[in-house]
């Protein structure tokens, strides 16, 4: 039998002898497209060749990429485990030609490799076209010898394809197998009729041949490209079901090893009609490892959200199979040794993606079971048969309740789930999620006021820290609030974390301080405050602020030393997770899995000190990102960077992908100093430090007030530790102490108290008031007498913050006769309150302060 890796070699070696260039997969998170949440097809790595903004190295190029398809325009996340063939992550096999060949030989290739090395019957496979595209047809007629019947026209929704709501497109010719009459699964319904892209199993899409020709803009029209691209996928788990003769991609040698993974653990063997669960979980693994590999993390939001309603679904699918402890981190062992050979990025990430996905499914665990809850919450309120929208979008967005678990969970209990409510609170949510990622800067649709017809904007402040340079264009809001453009900038814009510069615009007419500096595309738009005068056209000077400059590349450079350090003693599983890098200090967050030691933070600190110590020049380089890359130069996942980037790298020790400002060599940073280790969110460490004169001036603080304690406990700071254990000691003793003097006390008044009682016949009456200045006073006082005294009813008043209290206490001797409970409650009556309680003990209270003694000669009256 061919094997899925065969698979993929024979297509790769097919084009390399027609021509084309072997190109590696592009990572599934995509480094450079903010418009893709996770790469979905073989084209995204060339869309800007397509888009003529990258000249192509080679005509040709052939691969097999790595997708997924759970979010976005193509998203297949809802399908996966029902049937056969849909995944979240799966292979894309593709050709390319930049501007070189066309639909001719697209079309005569695949066809030559599915029929002639492949093998296939030529009476099992048709060909779709575009409505509009007759050349496609044609050319489907004159070079193949394809069954003329089985070649059909289709409209925009199957044959044009476009990679997002934005990005090259064209229209498509796409090859589907007919898998015969028996994989039907529409047969018992009216009228069906099984076609090509019809809605039945039976025909499946093998490869799509798309002719890109247009790009579409985001508001939505299409303008033609400068050239003609071919681009083409096959899906490699789909072309092994077909080549293997298996009756789903789940059955071939690319998943089976995961599918029996998965029945050892959970000594439920897999089966074809009930193996929904195990097909689940055997998709979302693959999908797993590959994103974690390729630098996604689970998260909140963004793709990092989509990744951890994956894994929830995977482990929730677990639970199905009576898997309750984590155990999906236990197959990613099989993905490698599936797919390792050909992604050896598997390999060198294995032990990090298998602790992300621990740790995660450690957490679901924990929210499911308080999910659970709070689902029980919602269902003993519910009033009526179905669970609100927004009850279930809690349980969604809170508890991480995806909304079938909530609608499982509902049917088990005979109960529905508002379904288009919880489709509203979604829409909703995700709107409010549109409004706060809109940049708040967004000024291109300012009224600006032009002063030259000069655009973009030329920055200099890599080397100039002041230029003569002219005001653009600006607008003004009600407070002389402004924004700017220049002609020339020497303030770098925030970016990468570090803040932007500050610093001062003017000229004989006007004064500007400019307080952020942010850029859009060419322009680098300044904002601040026009002091003084009115802006014109005049020649300016324009100067950042030095110092902030010189503080701001401290913290920078050095956050490079602490990320490297954090790698060398931590691992290299240490991948930063978001940075600021200000004036004032620095903050770093990365991805690991416990707090560090201190042991760990002391070795972090030491060696950022080091590099410090050794005064280390810094240097800058200008490359291809090419070229970047191979120096090994550590680059951010989900970083947009340009051809050429800029590499700062201190000698022998830290090399990174960057455009911020840095200092001349390490020592200028003076010290470093580490103040706070602290979790950012789960698997993420978050390190706040300082740098130089601020570093310093911390550890001045801290001697001081090491000093001050010293003084205070007026003992040298040698001695300090001794003396404070001493008056710990002395603080301890004193407590023992005063505790037993409290219960002497507490035994004298009770004994004062028994010697005031009047004995009556065959009892003893203490009616009397007592010092207290606290409820729990007064029935302490109660339950000591109580416990002491036998055959006693007493009655305690006592008067504070304004009220009268009341105890009453019988001994156990009498409960049957006096009942302490309705006794408080008649004495309170006389001083204007309420009160209850036990048989031997209860407590009450009165405002009335002034009918106390009244109330007290009606007591004794009331027990005589
Ligand atoms: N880019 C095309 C697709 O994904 C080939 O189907």
């Amino acid at each position: 039998m061919i094997t899925g890796k065969e698979i993929r070699q024979q297509f790769v070696d097919f084009f390399i002898s027609k021509g084309h260039t072997f190109v590696p997969s592009s990572p599934v998170i995509p480094t450079d497209d903010p418009t893709l949440l996770f790469t979905n097809a073989g084209m995204n790595q060339f869309k800007n060749i397509f888009l003529g903004l990258k000249e192509p190295s080679f005509p040709r190029a052939a691969n097999s990429q790595k997708c997924i398809r759970a979010g976005g325009k193509h998203n297949d996340l809802e399908e996966v485990g029902k049937d056969g063939y849909h995944h979240t992550f799966f292979e894309m096999l593709g050709n390319w030609s930049f501007g070189d060949y066309y639909k001719q030989e697209a079309i005569t290739w695949a066809w030559e490799l599915l029929t002639e090395i492949w093998k296939l019957p030529k009476d099992k496979l048709h060909a779709t076209v575009h409505h509009t595209d007759q050349e496609a047809f044609e050319l489907w007629q004159k070079n193949t010898d394809i069954n003329a019947n089985y070649i059909t026209y289709h409209g925009d929704k199957d044959n044009f394809w476009e990679m997002g709501e934005t990005g090259p497109c064209g229209p498509c010719s796409e090859i589907h197998f007919d898998r015969g009459e028996n994989y039907c699964d529409k047969s018992q319904t009216q009228g069906h009729e099984c076609k090509v892209n019809g809605d039945c199993a039976r025909y499946i899409e093998l490869w799509n041949l798309v002719f890109i020709q247009y790009n579409r803009d985001d508001r939505g029209t299409l303008h033609p490209l400068p050239n003609r691209y071919v681009d083409t996928g096959a899906g490699l788990e789909r072309i092994c079901q077909i080549l293997q003769n298996q009756t789903s991609n789940y059955h071939t040698d690319l998943f089976l090893p995961i599918l029996d993974h998965i029945s050892a653990l959970s000594s439920i063997p897999y089966s074809k009609e009930d193996g929904i669960s195990h097909r689940v979980i055997a998709d979302h693994i693959r999908c797993l490892s590959f994103a974690l590999a390729d630098g996604g993390f689970p998260s909140n939001e963004g793709r990092g959200y989509v990744l951890r309603r994956i894994l929830r679904r995977a482990a929730r699918h677990g639970r199905l199979l009576n898997l309750h402890e984590p155990f999906l981190y236990k197959l990613v062992d099989t993905v490698i040794e599936v797919m390792g050979h050909h992604y050896h990025e598997l390999i060198e990430k294995q032990h990090y993606v298998k602790s992300v996905i621990k740790a995660e499914e450690e957490r679901f665990n924990q929210t499911l079971d308080t999910g659970l809850d709070k689902f029980n919450a919602i269902v003993s309120e519910l009033k009526g048969d179905t669970i609100q929208g927004s009850d279930a979008f809690t349980l969604y967005d809170t508890y991480g309740f995806p909304l079938d678990l909530t609608t499982i969970l509902a049917e088990e209990r005979g109960l529905l789930v508002d379904l288009a409510g919880f489709e509203a609170e979604m829409e909703l949510q995700k709107a409010r999620a549109r409004e706060a990622g809109n940049f708040k800067h967004n000024f291109t649709q300012m009224e600006w006021i032009e002063l030259s017809d000069i655009q973009g904007t030329t920055f200099v402040g890599y080397t100039e820290p002041s230029v003569q340079t002219l005001v653009t264009r600006y607008t003004l809001d009600d407070n002389n609030g402004i924004a700017f453009q220049l002609e020339k900038t020497p303030f770098l814009a925030e970016a990468g974390g570090q803040v932007a510069d500050t610093g001062t615009v003017s000229n004989a007419g006007f004064h500007i301080e400019v307080t952020d500096v942010r850029k859009q595309n060419d322009s680098y738009i300044h904002y601040g405050k026009l002091v003084s005068g009115v802006v014109d056209a005049n020649p300016v000077t324009a100067s950042i602020n030095p110092e902030q400059r010189k503080r701001t590349a401290r913290n920078h450079t050095a956050t490079h030393l602490l990320h490297k350090s954090l790698r060398t003693v931590l691992g290299e599983h240490v991948q930063q997770k978001g940075s600021l890098v200000s004036p004032d200090y620095l903050r770093f967050d990365f991805a690991h899995f416990e707090a560090l030691s201190k042991e760990q933070i002391r070795q972090t600190e030491q060696l950022v000190n080091e590099q410090i110590l050794a005064n280390i020049a810094v240097r800058t380089d200008i490359m291809n990102i090419e070229d970047a890359r191979k120096t090994g130069a550590m680059a951010l996942f989900g970083e947009k960077y340009g051809e050429e980037v800029r590499v700062v790298s201190v000698e022998h020790f830290s090399r990174e992908l960057c455009g911020g400002t840095h200092v001349a060599a390490t020592g200028d940073i003076g010290f470093f100093k580490i103040t706070a280790e602290t979790s950012s969110a789960a698997g993420i460490r978050r390190i706040e430090a300082l740098t130089g004169d601020a570093a310093m001036r911390w550890v001045d603080e801290l001697q001081d007030n090491f000093s001050r304690v010293a003084e205070k406990l007026n003992t040298p700071q040698k001695k300090l530790f001794e003396r404070i254990d001493l008056l710990l000691k002395q603080q301890s003793d004193m407590a023992k102490e005063l505790e037993s003097l409290k219960q002497n006390a507490a035994l004298d008044a009770v004994k004062a108290l028994e010697e005031q009682a009047e004995v009556r016949d065959d009892y003893k009456l203490i009616i009397t008031k007592v010092n207290a200045t606290t409820t729990d006073e007064v029935r302490q006082l109660g339950d000591a007498l109580k416990e002491s005294a036998s055959s006693t009813v007493a009655v305690l008043f006592a008067t504070f913050d304004d009220k009268v209290t009341i105890n009453v206490t019988v001994s156990k001797d009498l409960t049957g006769r006096f009942h302490a409970g309705k006794l408080a409650g008649q004495i309170a009556a006389w001083v204007g309150g309420k009160g209850g309680g036990k048989p031997d003990s209860a407590m009450a209270g009165g405002k009335d302060i002034l009918a106390l003694d009244n109330a007290i000669a009606e007591t004794k009256k009331l027990l005589s």
